[in-house]
């Protein structure tokens, strides 16, 4: 049975006319504000979204079904949503591929996910994927349809100073040519006061937070900073959760090490499936794959953020997250 309705059939659908019509009145009378790579961004629900993203978002609360297996990856952009897809792709398919020959070798991370804010818009059947199917998404738990609540989602999320300066790099890439570049100050600017796309970024981060408190056994909170310095336990956690741990002879076997091997910036932004062509997500964008990969280390921030916009990062995340019990290495 197909999750979404097909294209054809959509036409003549009486709900697809409905989401249309709600979302042409969304966009007339939401807030808005100018965005990073789109004119503007609209604020539904509490979260800044472009105006596709958020008719993505009422389609998927329309029409999706999730299946009891599916396994979400859920991000703030620019957090390592990468990086994870290749860890949860070859953690859970450990069994399949030999890491001589790997399907990450000539596959990109992102091509063993889809990308649910951007597939369901239009219309995708998802009806052909493997089992568990693989999603990632980056909108906020609180926007998501409450039947996907029974499916396990591995969330991760990583320092915002860092986030913002992945995020002003690879917006002012894909930024339409007629559009003047985004400069650091307006960047910083739009971050500081929440918008951005799918943000404000700490209510994105918290939505996911609490859900993980409530919900520990279904959502896995990771930290881009904790993965960099223990790789090899987060992918132990990972395996666990998935309900396949790591057993003694895959540990003698170095499954573990390989699994980090190659899933590492060194090697995967090495490899010729992720330096050319495009990455397609659904039918809204398509991003040069290479752009995906910068630098992928912590602390990039300090080359350009003064001390004042430092201090003024670290307030705004101090104050949002209070008594949350999160806690960022915001003062590195
Ligand atoms: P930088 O721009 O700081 O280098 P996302 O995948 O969510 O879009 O995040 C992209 C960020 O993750 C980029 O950060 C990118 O370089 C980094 N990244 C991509 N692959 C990575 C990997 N295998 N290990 C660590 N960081 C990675």
């Amino acid at each position: 049975m197909s999750s979404f309705p097909s294209a054809q059939a959509s036409e003549e659908d009486a709900e697809y006319k409905n989401i249309s019509e709600k979302h042409r009145h969304l966009i007339e009378t939401l807030p808005k504000h100018n965005g990073w790579w789109t004119p503007y961004l609209y604020n539904y629900n509490g979260f800044w979204l472009s105006p596709n993203i958020l008719k993505s978002n009422l389609i998927l609360h329309s029409y999706f079904k999730p299946h009891p297996t599916d396994i979400f990856l859920a991000s703030f952009m620019k957090s390592g949503t990468t990086w994870l897809k290749a860890l949860i792709f070859s953690t859970l398919n450990r069994h399949r591929y030999s890491f001589s020959n790997h399907h990450l070798h000539n596959h990109s991370p992102h091509s063993t996910f889809f990308m649910l804010d951007v597939e369901s818009y239009p219309i995708t059947d998802f009806t052909n994927s493997l089992t568990p199917r693989l999603f990632s998404t980056h909108f906020a738990h609180t926007l998501l349809p409450p039947c996907m609540s029974s499916c396990k989602f591995v969330y991760v999320c990583r320092d915002p100073k860092d986030v913002l300066i992945s995020m002003w790099h690879f917006m002012n890439k894909i930024r339409p040519k007629d559009l003047p570049p985004l400069s650091l100050d307006e960047a910083f600017e739009l971050f500081c006061l929440g918008v951005s796309d799918y943000g404000p970024f700490w209510e994105q981060v918290l939505s996911y937070w609490r859900a993980s408190l409530e919900y520990p056994d279904k959502i896995l909170f990771l930290k881009y900073e904790e993965i960099k310095k223990e790789p090899e336990v987060v992918v132990r956690k990972l395996a666990a959760f998935f309900g396949k741990p790591i057993s003694e002879e895959e540990e003698e076997k170095g499954e573990v090490k390989e699994i980090v091997k190659l899933c590492s910036f060194e090697n995967l932004s090495n490899l010729e499936v992720n330096k050319e062509g495009f990455e397609k997500f659904g039918t809204l964008v398509d991003i040069e794959k290479r752009g995906f990969f910068r630098k992928g280390v912590i602390g990039d921030w300090k080359n350009y953020l003064s001390e004042e916009m430092k201090e003024r990062i670290d307030g705004i995340i101090d104050e949002k997250f209070k008594g949350s019990g999160l806690v960022f290495a915001t003062k590195v």
